[in-house]
């Protein structure tokens, strides 16, 4: 780099930590958050409040800056806002979940934190990933700072099993995965997305995994082996079922309808007519590949999701190939998937009549906007974890360059609109924080490639893998037991 491109690079840098403090949230003097914007020109709505989600992002670059207290303090907060005693009312959140956000009330002087678990959204959608992504940031504080007594705190202990209980217990279905319903996780409108949609379920993977080193062995032993029975159980099924390459797409190409029992090639009786197999024929590159966006009954959803896929990376849940075709295939479809803002939540776009029935025909998730195929550059950070684990920083360097100047321009939107990522999001708030957090920690992972053991995770024993993979997979299957 020039000499005056890196000072332009330092003061972008410097420009984006002063827009991050300005966004921090103080609660009877302490910092507990991070707002999830800071733009006075809109109606603040719930843009006001800290949301679990979006504070991943800042929370983790203040932890590889050597600013910890913060993230303490959020995680000792959020969990006393955890529900400890069962709902005795179905409209009240169920024990053990942590809120999609909160905020500070001052009520005669004294200030409180009001948690919204969904009661309060637009749609009152759930906030399923708000408890999965908390253990993943508790993981993360006691990664870098070594100070495993704060997870060893009874408080955070029971906390935890919390969480694993209402992510383990007994349910009707049928998967190892999670079927939660639509708007659950961070695209919390209606698209399209219940089920068992991939994002859900990375999160729910990497969380049992976190909760499995945080938890102490008195007492646990119950949890432990309900974690240990479906991790490889989830492991296997995500890597098989969701696997979309074109060997994938042939076996799926000829597959028979209606099949009954113990036998069956089609597990999910997916009708052959209700995959765009031309354009995905024409779309897949010969390398590449991808998980899918949902798996379900007669249910393939082929949409790519950028969160999930670039966490199934981060956490191990891909396999080393499936990884590396993961980022051959935004290699090659660049233009798509990244264009010129990083990166799209994911494509393509619903369209038409199909947009019309699966959003409900909402005005903000339109073809090509917000999370109908917008690009939002709070994924960077993920983009970029995921090439430091594949080792292909290059392209995803250059493309945090060309980005980072329109950023500061545009003043840190929330999302870009258009095929390409080039119109700023037609209601997309400015000075969006997770936008301003996903540049900078974006940076420090390319920077400092060991960063990203505080996302990431070792290899699963391969052994349980393949023991759930012969449990799981048909022996007839022509593509799976080749
Ligand atoms: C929008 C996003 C959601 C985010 C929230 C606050 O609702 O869809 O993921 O947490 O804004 O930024």
């Amino acid at each position: 780099m020039q000499i005056n491109e890196l000072v332009i690079a330092e003061n972008i840098e410097e420009q984006a930590w002063q827009a991050l403090e300005k966004s921090i949230l103080y609660y009877q003097g302490r910092p507990v958050g991070t707002l999830a914007a800071y733009d006075p020109s809109v109606e603040a709505l719930n843009y006001d409040q800290c949301f679990i989600r979006d504070f991943v992002s800042s929370a983790l670059i203040f932890l590889l800056k050597g600013k910890p207290e913060i993230v303490r303090n959020f995680l000792e907060e959020t969990l006393k806002l955890q529900p400890k005693e069962r709902a005795l009312d179905a409209y009240k959140p169920g024990r053990g979940l942590i809120p999609a956000s909160f905020k500070v009330v001052s009520i005669n002087g004294e200030e409180y934190l009001e948690a919204d678990f969904g009661e309060h959204a637009i749609a009152r959608v759930t906030p399923v990933d708000s408890c999965l992504w908390w253990i993943l940031l508790l993981r993360a504080y006691v990664v870098s700072t070594k100070d495993y007594s704060l997870a060893d705190r009874p408080e955070f202990q029971t906390g935890i099993r919390l969480i694993m209980e209402i992510c383990l217990a007994n349910r009707f279905d049928m998967y190892p995965t999670l079927l939660v319903p639509d708007g659950a996780c961070m695209i919390d409108r209606r698209l399209g997305i219940y089920g068992h949609p991939l994002e859900i379920q990375v999160l729910f993977y990497a969380a049992l995994r976190a909760a499995r080193e945080l938890l102490i062995c008195d007492g646990n032993q119950d949890v432990f082996a309900a974690i240990d029975n479906r991790l490889p159980l989830l492991c296997a099924h995500i890597r098989q079922h969701y696997w979309i390459d074109i060997n994938r797409l042939n076996a799926i190409y000829r597959f028979k309808s209606e099949e009954y029992g113990k036998g069956a090639v089609n597990l999910f009786n997916i009708y052959v007519d209700s995959i765009p197999y031309y354009e995905l024929d024409k779309w897949l590159p010969r390398k590449g590949g991808y998980l899918a966006g949902n798996v379900g009954p007669s249910q393939l959803d082929t949409r790519f999701f950028s969160l999930g896929n670039l966490m199934a990376i981060i956490s191990d849940l891909a396999t080393e190939e499936q990884s590396q075709a993961i980022m051959t295939l935004i290699e090659e479809r660049w233009e798509d998937l990244v264009g010129d803002m990083p990166m799209k939540i994911c494509f393509p776009a619903l369209e038409h009549e199909e947009y019309r029935i699966v959003t409900g025909c909402d005005p903000k998730n339109i073809p090509w906007s917000y999370h109908n195929a917008g690009s939002w550059p709070v994924l960077m950070w993920m983009l970029a974890a995921a090439a430091v684990k594949t080792h292909k920083t290059g392209l995803v360097r250059k493309a945090i360059e060309i980005a980072q100047t329109r950023l500061v321009e545009d003043e840190w939107p929330e999302y870009y609109d258009g095929k390409k990522g080039r119109l700023i999001g037609k209601q997309a708030r400015k000075y969006q924080t997770w936008s301003i957090a996903g540049f900078l920690l974006a940076k420090e992972l390319i920077a400092n490639p060991s960063s990203l053991k505080l996302v990431s995770f070792d290899e699963l024993s391969p052994e349980a893998v393949s023991r759930a993979c012969e449990f799981e997979i048909s022996s007839v299957d022509p593509y799976l037991s080749h």
